[in-house]
């Protein structure tokens, strides 16, 4: 049953205070007014103003028939809420409207998105569809203008549209009979006509070997000179410190051949080290900056986090300015977080060893800057809260992140990487959130975090030695 919209603002308003009242509630992220938010959709710039689409089930904490939700900015970081840009409404999308991006065209708003529909014995179709909008916030739904080519399941979805020369490219997430992931790729001319070129790259291609059975969310852009595909393989098995989540999320670097439409690539590496972020997507903003938001999500369905006994679960990551450098791509919060920052606390020359708390460097909604000016131990941590944990050794270079488990509830858990030589650490906590860049954005791990949300305290100690900082902390408001 198609629910309408008056009875969405009743439920929201509904549950209001129950979802605010939530101490691990965020506050400077983007989150569901209610229900679930998962996958960021439809990134774009539009006649002076950032939009933020996202998957969104507002009725349950659940996956389900996804709306497209909405929120508006002049700045990245203060967010309005819109109306929902899509319901999931009509025959080609009732089990929901997913993943899709946006383009800007002749001053309208084009968005792609993938109808969902499944039967009573839940077999799935899907459709890739189009909507347009003249003024940003309301859509007309033009219906399908893909479907599922032969040779392929109907886990084929997630367009992401963009402009290359002389026409329009959208690369989709595809599964192919064989049960492989692959990045497939269209063409069109007008943005309704589309003509299928098969793969891009996927699982079993030369240079991959077996690589997932299903590849969602792909993003393909150039950066510094590179093409950069960006693509969430399922179905990977962990190796070593890489691949620890249900799903990955990361990328190629390489050159794309447009005429040939071919794509000579680097192996993958992963976006993120954390336990929570998938389903990245990017944008160009009117600086040329490339920004990107992922999904602060990723664990397993089972998993209750405490923050459903508010009706409302997960959220997007801050947004991060990507730049490629010394062939990698960092990740780099945007500017404009700068505008949030308030109470800055400095300290200069700041001598670790052993254990040591700095003044007034603690809170629970901050941002933290740690410079290693001289590194003369064999280990460095720090404690946030109660039982999160930040720890870089020097003998084995792994630097490593510890929570209590994906609900609070313990036991301890870690995800790892390693980092040749600790240059700096810049957290961004968020009551339950945790975005760690690394080497300035070298590496990132980012994490929802249930600990006590009362405890604001910081604590720093050495292993065998003393490690030289310069410390600035904000107030994030
Ligand atoms: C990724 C994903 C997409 C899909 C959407 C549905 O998290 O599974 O492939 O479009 O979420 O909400």
């Amino acid at each position: 049953m198609i629910k309408n919209t008056d009875e969405l603002y009743d439920r929201i308003v509904k549950h209001q205070e129950l979802v605010e009242s939530d101490p691990y509630r965020l506050h400077y992220h983007i989150m569901p007014p209610v229900g679930l938010l998962n996958d960021p959709n439809g990134l774009v710039y539009f006649n002076g103003r950032y939009h933020v689409f996202y998957q969104w089930n507002p009725w349950e904490t659940a996956h389900g028939a996804k709306y497209w939700g909405h929120y508006v900015s002049d700045d990245l970081v203060h967010w309005e809420s819109a109306p929902p840009a899509l319901a999931p409404d009509q025959w080609y999308d009732k089990n929901g409207c997913y993943s899709g991006s946006a383009v800007v065209w002749n001053d309208q708003l084009y968005v792609f998105y993938t109808g969902n529909v499944k039967d009573e014995a839940d077999n799935r179709e899907s459709y890739q569809c189009l909507a347009i909008s003249e003024d940003g916030i309301h859509f007309e739904k033009k219906g399908p203008v893909i479907h599922v080519p032969e040779g392929y399941t109907a886990h084929f979805r997630d367009p992401k549209v963009f402009y290359h020369e002389d026409r329009w490219y959208m690369v989709l997430g595809a599964q192919t009979e064989e049960l492989r992931g692959e990045a497939v790729i269209y063409t069109s001319a007008d943005l309704e006509n589309w003509r299928f070129h098969g793969p891009l790259i996927g699982s079993g291609h030369p240079g991959i070997g077996e690589f997932g059975y299903m590849w969602e969310c792909p993003d393909l852009f150039q950066l510094g000179g590179k093409d950069i595909l960006v693509a969430c393989p399922q179905g990977l098995s962990p190796e070593g410190y890489a691949f620890q989540n249900i799903y990955q999320s990361g990328y190629f670097a390489g050159s794309v051949d447009y005429k040939n439409l071919s794509f000579d690539h680097k192996p993958f590496v992963e976006l993120d080290r954390g336990f929570d972020f998938y389903a990245p997507q990017t944008m160009v903003d009117p600086t040329g900056r490339r920004i990107l938001f992922g999904w602060m999500g990723n664990a397993e369905e089972k998993v209750v986090q405490p923050t459903v006994k508010h009706e409302w679960i997960h959220a997007l990551t801050i947004p991060r300015e990507l730049v490629w450098q010394d062939g990698r791509l960092l990740q780099r919060p945007v500017e404009e977080l700068h505008h949030l920052r308030a109470d800055e606390v400095h300290l200069e020359d700041v001598v670790m060893e052993g254990k040591v708390e700095l003044p007034g460097v603690r809170g629970n909604v901050l941002e933290l800057e740690l410079q290693i000016a001289d590194w003369q131990a064999d280990a460095f941590t720090i404690g946030i809260g109660k039982t999160t944990r930040i720890h870089y050794t020097s003998d084995s270079n792994v630097f490593t992140f510890e929570r209590n488990g994906a609900d609070g509830n313990g036991p301890m858990e870690s995800r790892q990487c390693i980092v040749e030589e600790l240059r700096d650490i810049r957290i961004f906590k968020d009551t339950s959130s945790m975005e760690i860049f690394v080497n300035g954005g070298e590496e990132v791990f980012t994490s929802r975090v249930f600990d006590d949300p009362e405890d604001g305290s910081i604590a720093f100690s050495t292993e065998s030695g003393r490690v030289l900082v310069n410390a600035r902390k904000w107030k994030l408001e």
